[in-house]
């Protein structure tokens, strides 16, 4: 067996850089009990036959289940899913006590709730490492355009957004008046416009001069106030599958932010305090330059009523 030189949670974290969708894959077991997994590593194959393929880990319980079906679905997820991502991405329990399906191609169960699914007739198997690859030949399909794909990109739960490049190319072209502009005066792009580039700013300084990256951000902007934080609450506010919310714990305790107290529990170590500390100064000078480009009324007036728009919108 060959033997590579790699940091696996390095190596995990370039893999991370390239985002996939995020898929429930269901089908029976011998018993005729519904299976299923989340899995990230589904991707299309071939158009004549058509096939799609997926992988599953050696030492997943539902292994034996999928190697010998001889149907399975994909359920892709939608941007509301997250839970139902979680749920799958358990191990051992029951995970459909919770989850609205029906029998589709074989018995394998499909969701309720979608943004496409993919029934499937197993085409071939092949050793993958620690991973089985499962080939399927799509049988049905079906999709929903008008629910956003849920997103897995750097270890977290995403949505994809249009580019920023967008919202520069949809300044005026021939008219200038901003009501003749609908697109650049539309309060969806509006905000997604702000948050692209005040993020696009300030992300590059929180690396450059506090060390950390995005996901570090999100960890560390929650613990500021609650110190000693459950991994359970953690996984819910920073939007990470438990499993990659330990991979981005781990390797803050390697750089001195964080500390385990218990296997549920992490806790800011004095070194994560000060940085954490030196974040959100360098967070709320940012956010004041950005600010102090209107008058300081004008700038209470707009995060208010941001507040009170989300508020609004539940
Ligand atoms: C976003 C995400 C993507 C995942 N992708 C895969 C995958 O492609 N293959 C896999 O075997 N496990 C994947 N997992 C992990 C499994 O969902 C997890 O190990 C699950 O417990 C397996 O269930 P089982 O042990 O009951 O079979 C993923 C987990 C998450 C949160």
């Amino acid at each position: 067996m060959s033997q590579t030189a790699f940091d696996p949670k390095d190596f995990r974290r370039a893999l991370s850089q390239f985002p996939t969708g995020v898929t429930v894959i269901t089908t029976l077991d011998a018993e005729g009990n519904p299976v299923g997994v989340t899995a990230s590593s589904f991707n299309s194959v071939s158009m004549d036959p058509i096939l799609v393929l997926w992988s599953i880990d050696k030492g997943a319980h539902s292994l034996s289940a999928f190697e010998n079906a001889e149907n399975f679905a994909v359920n892709v997820l939608g941007k509301d899913q997250v839970s139902t991502s979680n749920n799958f991405a358990s191990r051992g329990e029951d995970k459909f006590a919770n989850a609205a399906y029906s029998a589709g191609l074989g018995g394998s169960p499909i969701l309720d709730e979608y943004a496409a699914q993919f029934e499937c007739k197993t085409w071939a198997t092949y050793d993958g490492g620690d991973h089985l690859i499962l080939v399927g030949e799509v049988i049905n399909y079906r999709y929903n355009d008008s629910v956003e794909p849920l997103v897995f990109a750097r270890g977290s739960y995403a949505v994809s957004a249009q580019h920023p490049e967008m919202v520069k190319a949809s300044s005026p072209c021939e008219k200038t008046a901003a009501e003749d502009n609908f697109v650049g005066d539309y309060l969806l792009y509006l905000l997604r416009g702000a948050y692209q580039s005040f993020s696009a700013d300030l992300y590059p300084k929180l690396k450059q001069e506090c060390g950390i990256n995005p996901e570090e951000w999100r960890i560390m902007a929650r613990m500021i106030s609650c110190t000693e934080s459950k991994i359970s609450d953690l996984t819910e506010i920073v939007m990470q599958p438990e499993v990659a919310l330990r991979q981005s714990a781990d390797w803050m305790v390697e750089k001195g932010l964080v500390e385990f107290i218990d296997n549920e529990t992490l806790k800011l170590t004095a070194q994560g305090t000060e940085t954490a500390t030196k974040m959100q100064a360098l967070a709320i000078k940012e956010e004041a330059a950005l600010l102090a480009q209107m008058p300081a009324d004008q700038a209470e007036h707009l995060k208010a009523n941001l507040k009170t728009l989300i508020e609004k919108l539940g």
